[in-house]
C-alpha cells in the first residue's frame, strides 16, 4: 500500500478572517485616499493616520502569475468623511478582461461598478451576497453600514490593480449618509 501525501494548507478561513502564515494584511489609512472623497476640506482635517480598511491577501503564487488565482478579505471601517462613507479607492484591473468575485460576509454596503462604457451601477452587499465583476469594470466597496463590512474577493493572479479611474472622474455614484439611510447620488 502507498502511503497518501496529506499536505498541510496553512491558511484558514475563519469567519471574516484569513488565519495563517501566508497571509499578508495592507492598510489603507487617510493619507492614501487623496482626491477619493468629494469633500476635499472634510479630507484633510482627518488624522492621516486613521484606518479607513485593511486587506488580508492569500497568494498561493505570486501576483503576476498567468492562470493563478488569489483571495482576500477586505475590512471597511464603519464612518464617513463629511456625509460620504468610508470606501475603498476603487480600480480597474491592469490585464483589463480579467473578471473577480466578491461576496459579503459580515456588514452592509454597496458595490460600485462602471463599465469601460461609462454605465454606472451599485449592488447591495450584505451577508451571503455574491457579486460578479466582469472584465473592463472599475470596482469599489462602500461600507454604508454602522459595522464593519467584511467582503471576500477571488481575483485572477495577474490581473493587476490600476488606479486612474480616480484621475479620469471617478464612478459616477457616491453613497452618503442621509437623515433616513444611505443616499445613492449620481455626479
Ligand atoms: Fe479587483
Amino acid at each position: 500500500m502507498t502511503m497518501v501525501d496529506i499536505r498541510a494548507r496553512g491558511v484558514e478561513y475563519a469567519g471574516s478572517r484569513l488565519l495563517g502564515a501566508p497571509v499578508t494584511q495592507l492598510t489603507r489609512t487617510m493619507a492614501h485616499m487623496e482626491g477619493v472623497f468629494a469633500d476635499a476640506a472634510a479630507w484633510r482635517s482627518r488624522g492621516p493616520d486613521e484606518v479607513l480598511y485593511t486587506v488580508d491577501t492569500y497568494a498561493p503564487v505570486t501576483a503576476g502569475t498567468e492562470g493563478g488565482l488569489l483571495f482576500g478579505i477586505t475590512h471597511i471601517h464603519p464612518g464617513a468623511v463629511g456625509d460620504e462613507f468610508f470606501l475603498t479607492k476603487g480600480h480597474l484591473h491592469t490585464i483589463g478582461n480579467r473578471a473577480e468575485f466578491y461576496w459579503g460576509i459580515a456588514g452592509h454596503g454597496h458595490l460600485v461598478l462602471r463599465s469601460a462604457g461609462g454605465e454606472a451601477w451599485v449592488e447591495v452587499v450584505s451577508p451571503g451576497s455574491l457579486h460578479y465583476i466582469p472584465g473592463h469594470t472599475a470596482h469599489r466597496l462602500v461600507n454604508s453600514g454602522s459595522t464593519i463590512l467584511d467582503v471576500g474577493a477571488c481575483w485572477p493572479a495577474d490581473s493587476g490593480h490600476q488606479y486612474g479611474i480616480l484621475e479620469s472622474g471617478g464612478f459616477g455614484i457616491r453613497i452618503l449618509r442621509g437623515p433616513s439611510g444611505p443616499r445613492v447620488t449620481q455626479e
